[in-house]
């Protein structure tokens, strides 16, 4: 039988001098492998005389324990030695503040646009969507602008090659989608979405821009409901002290039809460069919807009756943010957009 202690000293002094971890897998097969001494040394057991076994088993046991844990705890010597050495020779500086990965944002028009749906979500009012190619009948015939009208110079527009299609020049078509689809329930929806006109670009006007059609029909829809539905929104969007004022208008498919502006928060009403010193400024039309378009979304109009406003979320954003140019919006300029992140 193989001399335990000596096994055991010599085992352990070999596994002093291991440095790396491939010597100390040749170690470990070279004792406690299943070719190793130790293990060669316990299968020699069995060949013992019987009363010699327990005492020989015992203290083979043992030396395995001993080595086992000797080799563990030099395994955990080996690798924070080889840590220390590669963070000694790497430049990897741990103790450096990590570069964070730049995140991406919303664009500040979805923002703005976000903002008019969780105000109008609060007054009951949920988003209707609706196409972006019309044609021409629900684009101005069905509002009651026939082809001949003097308001659709206002519209100028994208034609496609197809007769009678268009890019649609504001939200307004959505209305008699929207009527048409909930007829004969009495329904208030926004339309969000955006619109295209063949205009000349300017610091107030882009050839595409979005807009917020606004549209609630039933009975016993006042002008009043109209106004105070607005005047909440305003005072949600701009602060809690903003006024609101309608001044009278014209839009085919509202009668009555009003704009209403709200007075500048730049100079408090005083007159300054952002209201062009009238102390107002617009954000939007609307009126009560025109009989012809009730009709034309199907309902009666000796029965029912409702409102309806168009804003746009650039001009809100201009206003909110005091910008002075709708151009940027669109420019792509990553040092102007980053200021909404
Ligand atoms: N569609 C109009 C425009 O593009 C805005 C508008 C005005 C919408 C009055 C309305 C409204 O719903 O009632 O200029």
């Amino acid at each position: 039988m193989v001399d335990m202690d000596q096994l055991q000293q010599r085992a352990l002094q070999e596994l002093e001098d291991v440095g790396s971890s491939e010597g100390l897998e040749a170690w470990r097969q070279a004792y406690l492998g299943r070719a190793g001494e130790l293990t060669t040394a316990l299968r020699g057991i069995g060949q013992l005389p019987a009363a010699e076994r327990p005492a020989a088993g015992q203290r083979a046991n043992q030396v395995r324990q001993v080595l086992t844990s000797a080799f563990e705890a030099r395994e955990k010597a080996i690798e924070a030695q080889s840590l220390a050495a590669m963070l000694e020779s790497s430049s990897l500086d741990v103790r450096l503040p990590g570069r964070p990965p730049s995140l991406g944002h919303l664009h500040v028009i979805n923002q703005v646009l976000r903002d008019v749906y969780a105000i109008f979500a609060q007054m009951g009012f949920s988003v209707f969507q609706t196409r972006e190619v019309e044609d021409d009948t629900t684009n101005f015939q069905m509002l009651n602008i026939p082809p001949d009208h003097p308001a659709r110079d206002m519209w100028s527009t994208f034609y496609t090659t197809t007769p009678g299609v268009l890019l649609r020049t504001h939200t307004s078509p959505g209305q008699v989608h929207a009527m048409r689809q909930f007829h004969p329930d009495p329904f208030r929806v926004i339309l969000p979405g955006k619109c295209y006109r063949y205009e000349q670009v300017t610091t107030r006007s882009e050839y595409m821009f979005h807009q917020v059609e606004g549209l609630a029909i039933g009975q016993h829809i006042t002008m009043g409901d109209l106004k105070g539905i607005l005047e909440h929104f305003a005072r949600q969007m701009f602060g809690p002290e903003r006024r609101l004022r309608f001044r009278a208008s014209y839009f085919p498919f509202t009668e009555p039809s009003a704009e209403a502006d709200v007075d500048c928060a730049i100079c408090g009403g005083k007159g300054c460069q952002l209201c062009k010193h009238t102390g107002w400024l617009e954000i939007l039309g609307g009126g009560m919807v025109h009989p012809t378009v009730l009709a034309n979304g199907g309902y009666d109009p000796a029965i029912y009756s409702g409102f309806a406003f168009g804003m746009g979320p650039e001009r809100l954003a201009l206003l909110k943010y005091g910008i002075n140019d709708i151009r940027l919006f669109y420019a792509n300029d990553v040092r102007f957009l980053q200021q909404f992140g």
